[in-house]
């Protein structure tokens, strides 16, 4: 048997995901200055879109959902993700045109720039064809970002440490959601410095933040696929900070309350609150309400979990005409 041996591909697609937090339990800051965290990601169906293809010199470039914010130097979280897979792998000739297409918005709490690291680690490892399995692209993923392993794995998983280390959960179901976004980002390290700070206000001196837990009764929600019961036990112990950071968060959080949803939520570090709904005809009406009512700079729909990083297009450099 003769075996095909598969053509580099000229360019490669991948579609990723944004997250929110159906859980996120804060503990204490360890001496590396993060928390540790238990927390449940949920990948709902508000995807970016990433292309790498070679070129001369690496460059990003950016449209969509807030383009302009986006930055396109090496700070930028996907150039990191294509250095830090050329050096994993040694690649030579590594540099890539990165072009990302966004629908997710910039600094919301929804993992928008973790996703595009994601996806283009997926995305160089096709172009690359590096052979590197899943497992190693995740301690990759780990040492970009809190957020990235997960946006490789998608779905219902409860993370833990950092927020890196990933179990799948079992949920049943598909969960509707409208996402509120705000008309300003947060910043991450910002929320959970104000999380810090609320808490020492409030406690006894000297007082720690108790380690973080697993919410079961959430867990056992998921599992019976009914969002009426999950609902209610969404929770994020940064809504405080986020909160005190932007206050008009709250009329938001009445408003999609007032519309009916089931939870109203700030996912992650906010600013983007998310709704859950009864099925997708109502979100569809929380959307709309929502709109309508000025609490908020857009709204989407979407519904989860949906897939993590995934290759939508090869185009094949060496494809024979046939
Ligand atoms: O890991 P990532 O770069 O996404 O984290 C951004 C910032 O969020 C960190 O610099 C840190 O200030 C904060 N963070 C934290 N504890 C975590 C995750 C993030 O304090 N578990």
């Amino acid at each position: 048997m003769i075996s095909a041996i598969k053509p580099a591909p000229a360019a490669v697609t991948v579609r990723v995901p944004a997250k929110v937090n159906l859980q996120l339990a804060v503990g204490p800051v360890g001496a590396d200055g993060y928390h540790s965290l238990v927390t449940v990601f949920h990948a709902v169906s508000l995807f970016d879109e990433v292309t790498v293809e070679p070129a001369a010199r690496t460059t990003i470039t950016v449209t969509g959902e807030d383009a302009a914010a986006v930055p396109t130097s090496r700070s930028n979280l996907a150039w990191q993700a294509a250095s830090a897979l050329a050096k994993a792998t040694g690649q030579r000739s590594a540099a890539v045109r990165i072009e990302l297409r966004k629908r997710i918005p910039v600094a919301a709490g929804l993992a928008g720039g973790s996703a595009d690291a994601a996806a283009t680690l997926v995305a160089c490892n096709e172009l690359w064809q590096t052979g590197l399995s899943s497992r190693d692209l995740a301690e990759l993923a780990a040492g970009l970002g809190s957020d990235v392993p997960f946006a490789l794995m998608g779905g219902t998983a409860v993370g833990r440490g950092r927020g890196e280390q990933l179990t799948p959960a079992l949920a049943a179901g598909t969960y509707h959601w409208a996402l509120a976004f705000g008309h300003d980002g947060l910043s991450t390290a910002q929320v959970y410095a104000t999380c810090d700070r609320l808490r020492a206000a409030r406690s006894a001196a000297g007082d720690r933040p108790r380690e973080p837990e697993l919410s079961h009764p959430l867990m056992t929600a998921l599992r019976s696929g009914d969002p009426a019961q999950v609902g209610p036990l969404l929770t994020n112990d940064l809504q405080p900070a986020a909160l005190s950071l932007q206050p008009a968060l709250r009329r938001a959080l009445a408003a999609g309350r007032e519309f009916g949803a089931l939870g109203a939520i700030v996912s992650g570090s906010g600013p983007t609150c998310a709704f859950l709904a009864h099925d997708a005809g109502r979100a569809r009406e929380l959307a709309v309400a929502l709109t309508g009512s000025g609490v908020c700079r857009a709204v989407a729909r979407a519904s989860g979990p949906v897939p993590g990083a995934v290759v939508v297009r090869d185009r094949d450099r060496d494809r024979q005409p046939s």
